[in-house]
């Protein structure tokens, strides 16, 4: 809570003869004393995992700059993908009188003990991109279907292979293809809906061996990559083509749940002697999926290295969380769109989930391009300018 904030609630409270009660302290009334005040006045305390990933920095610079449009003011911090630093740092903001704060978080399970004194302080959290577990303390979850993100990677591996067409319908290919699998960090609530979301589609054609994964390394725990680190992912794809494909087994396909994680296993692959390119002869690259659309994966798909990407447009993620964060900071509660499906262990978090897009190379330019989320040049340097 801002000091002009503090001095009007303290005004308020002698004016009325009342002495300090209960949930006093930095956002004593939480919504109620927010919603008289000016947003210049407001402080809105942003919490980001990472920089080394572009999407984080993306999704801050959107969130930053949309909330300061709105007239808030914003601190904003990343936290180098170190849990101690998150809490160290949403414990700051907290200190320092945030009225409401937006989490990204490293570590799902880790922040109970920072959300119980920002609910303490009556200050709202909204949890951002991904959920925040085992805590009552945290209010509205904003979000992309996250299940249908891993179905649709699903799907754009099925589409690469041949097995069907961008529409849905049976591709010409019949198969069986060797597939590998890759999931997301185990502290990552997405990770799990993006795996199972991949699973319902991919585990009847397992089933009937169109596809075979002959690591059989199917569970998400063998599956998994620690903090989605690209490093770890390409020395686990090295680990599965000695274990596996020594013998000259080809690989046709890897489920990769993020872009970052797709470039590590096309490093290891290609390392193998596979590609460069999705039509090299002999052996071309498999098809490699991803999400997030990070630029030098954009660049990837353009050039034929990648298959897919899914799209995940961070303009409108920033945008739903500055209209929940004003809604609570009007005193309102924000709008859901999904109050079933994000239980964080200790309640159903009421959520707003956005749509995602598959991006193939010839979606580049409309989906990518036109909308304006990256140049062409962009596109071709791999960078963002
Ligand atoms: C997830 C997020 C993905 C991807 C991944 C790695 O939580 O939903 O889009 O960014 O983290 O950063």
């Amino acid at each position: 809570m801002s000091n002009k904030l503090r001095l009007t609630a303290l005004g308020a409270a002698l004016a009325f003869g009342l002495t300090a009660c209960g949930g006093g302290g930095a956002g004593s009334g939480g919504g109620n004393d927010t919603a008289n005040a000016d947003p210049s006045d407001l402080t809105i305390g942003v919490s980001m995992p990472t920089q080394t990933s572009e999407r984080w920095i993306a999704d801050g610079n959107n969130v930053e700059s949309q909330l300061e449009d709105a007239g808030y003011k914003v601190d904003l911090q990343y936290a180098n993908d170190d849990i101690p630093t998150q809490q160290q740092q949403l414990d700051q903001m907290i200190t320092e009188g945030a009225d409401l704060l937006i989490v990204a978080s490293i570590d799902g399970t880790a922040l109970s003990s920072q959300l119980q004194a920002a609910a303490d302080a009556n200050i709202p959290v909204i949890a951002y991109d991904r959920l925040i577990r085992d805590t009552d303390n945290v209010d509205f979850y904003v979000t992309f279907d996250n299940f249908a993100v891993g179905q649709a990677q699903a799907n754009a591996l099925l589409v690469g292979l041949g097995l069907q067409n961008a529409d849905g319908s049976k591709g010409s290919a019949t198969g069986p293809f060797n597939i590998e699998l890759f999931a997301g960090s185990l502290d990552d609530n997405n990770a799990f809906f993006f795996f199972n979301g991949a699973m319902d589609v991919l585990q009847p054609l397992i089933d009937d061996g169109t596809l075979v994964v002959p690591s059989g390394q199917t569970d998400i725990e063998q599956a998994a990559t620690l903090r989605w680190q690209q490093e770890t992912a390409q020395s686990r794809m090295e680990t599965l083509l000695t274990g596996s494909y020594n013998d000259g087994t080809v690989l046709n396909g890897v489920l990769s749940p993020y872009d970052g994680i797709s470039r590590g296993i096309i490093t290891a692959l290609q390392n193998a002697g596979y590609g460069p390119n999705l039509t090299s002869t002999p052996r071309a690259l498999p098809v490699v999926t991803g999400q997030d659309a990070e630029i030098a994966s954009v660049a990837l798909i353009d050039q034929g290295v990648q298959s897919s990407t899914i799209f995940k447009d961070t303009r409108n993620l920033a945008e739903q969380a500055v209209t929940a964060a004003q809604a609570f900071l009007e005193g309102d509660e924000p709008e859901a769109n999904d109050t079933e499906s994000y239980d964080n262990g200790n309640k159903v978090v009421p959520a707003y989930l956005l749509p995602v897009q598959t991006v193939f190379k010839d979606d580049i330019q409309s989906v990518l391009v036109d909308s304006g989320y990256y140049t062409e040049s962009e596109v071709q340097s791999g960078q963002a300018d």
